[in-house]
């Protein structure tokens, strides 16, 4: 396997929960990251999937280095960026570009869509020189399927969908290797989210990119994503090849997240395997000792409240679609969803005339 581009080893974040107002105490952590590790290989779509809450954005923000890691490491091609300040930065920050979720509120409503998509230039002068730039910022409208000729409108006259275009082009304009999409298409009509999907799709194959792409539910991330990594609490609970995680899941949260998926195909609907999770996810600032996902797994034993299970590949499976790492003491495969074509009645045998 080639060097990865990005690197992701033991991130950690815990934002400290203080206590007074004029001598802040220490009172505790929000452990909102809590040593996640993952490897993004160029041109590949990693997704990254889990209920609200359990961290996605904060490793997002690391990763573009809008927060500081507690501890860990995030490596782009093979360089530590997490030690990294001033110029050198600013270089690799260049590389790793975000799009964020909610096309409504991360544009601003006072710049024109000119101004928005051409910002980045405004701190990475030497890719668009002054003069140059109105023309890049049309080149941009016209990649990501809207008219050039819309750069002085004002995000208002957009809807949803073409918001979300302009921020994907303005995270295209400094030719970044890395996109890192948040939830890019959470706050959008379905019929729309196919459309933003597909075109990030090509933009991937166009431009060589590589995708960390965020979603709260399995559904979106299967049409794109290479490898999928399901974050519980913080962690990574499951991580696998698209096939691996969808038909042969072996975390009980895994299983439970799929079972709540939207299944197209009516026959498929009716042999699902429903699993109804109690109880709601636990405070990151007082998570369960042992394996996070304990409180609510139906599974959960003795041993599950006294010891961390290590994300690794199951010893009930040293091989097959099942040999992927999982976090969970007692592994075991269940297929929440038949996979295409399974419930078919078998061909009927050819006879000799
Ligand atoms: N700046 C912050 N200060 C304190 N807690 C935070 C901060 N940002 C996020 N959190 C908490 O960290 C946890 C993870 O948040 P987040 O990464 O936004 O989750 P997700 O994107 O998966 O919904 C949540 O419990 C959230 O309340
Ligand atoms: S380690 Fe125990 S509690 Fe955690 S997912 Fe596995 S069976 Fe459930
Ligand atoms: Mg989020």
């Amino acid at each position: 396997m080639p060097e990865p581009i990005l690197e992701v080893r033991d991130l950690v974040k815990h934002y400290p929960l203080t206590q007074g107002v004029l001598f802040k105490r220490q009172i505790g952590a929000v452990k909102a990251v809590d040593g996640v590790s993952f490897d993004l290989a160029a041109g590949e779509t990693l997704g990254i999937v889990g209920e609200s809450g359990c961290g996605k954005s904060t490793v997002a923000k690391m990763l573009v280095h809008l927060e500081r890691p507690t501890a860990g490491r995030i490596s782009y091609k093979g360089e530590d960026v997490t030690k990294l300040s001033g110029r050198a930065l600013k270089a690799v920050r260049r590389n790793i570009q975000m799009v964020f979720q909610d096309p409504y509120t991360s544009l601003n409503p006072r710049m024109t869509v000119g101004d928005i998509i051409g910002e980045p230039y405004e701190i990475h002068p030497e890719v668009a020189p002054k003069g140059d730039r109105r023309r890049k910022v049309q080149e941009l409208l016209d990649v990501v399927g809207l008219n050039p000729e819309y750069i002085n409108r004002y995000p208002h006259q957009f809807s949803g969908g073409q918001r979300q275009r302009i921020g994907i082009a303005r995270g295209l304009a400094l030719r970044p290797e890395v996109i890192v999409a948040d939830e890019p298409v959470s706050a959008l009509d379905v019929s729309v989210q196919a459309q933003v999907v597909n075109l990030l799709e090509r933009l991937q194959a166009d431009f060589g990119l590589s995708y960390v792409f965020i979603a709260h539910d399995l559904s979106i991330v299967r049409h794109i994503s290479d490898r999928v990594a399901v974050m519980y609490l913080g962690r990574v609970v499951e991580t696998g090849t698209d096939a691996q995680i969808y038909e042969h899941p072996t975390h009980p949260y895994t299983q439970a997240l799929l079972s709540a998926v939207p299944v197209p195909d009516p026959e498929a609907r009716a042999h699902r395997d429903r699993i109804l999770l109690s109880g709601d996810v636990p405070s990151p600032a007082n998570p369960p000792s042992g394996c996070p996902f304990r409180t609510r797994c139906w599974k959960a034993e003795s041993r599950c409240a006294a010891e961390v299970p290590p994300l690794a590949v199951p010893a009930a499976f040293p091989s097959g679609p099942a040999a992927h790492p999982s976090a969970c003491h007692f592994a075991a495969e269940r297929q929440v969803v038949p996979a295409p074509g399974e419930l078919r009645p078998p061909p009927a045998p050819l006879t000799k005339e």
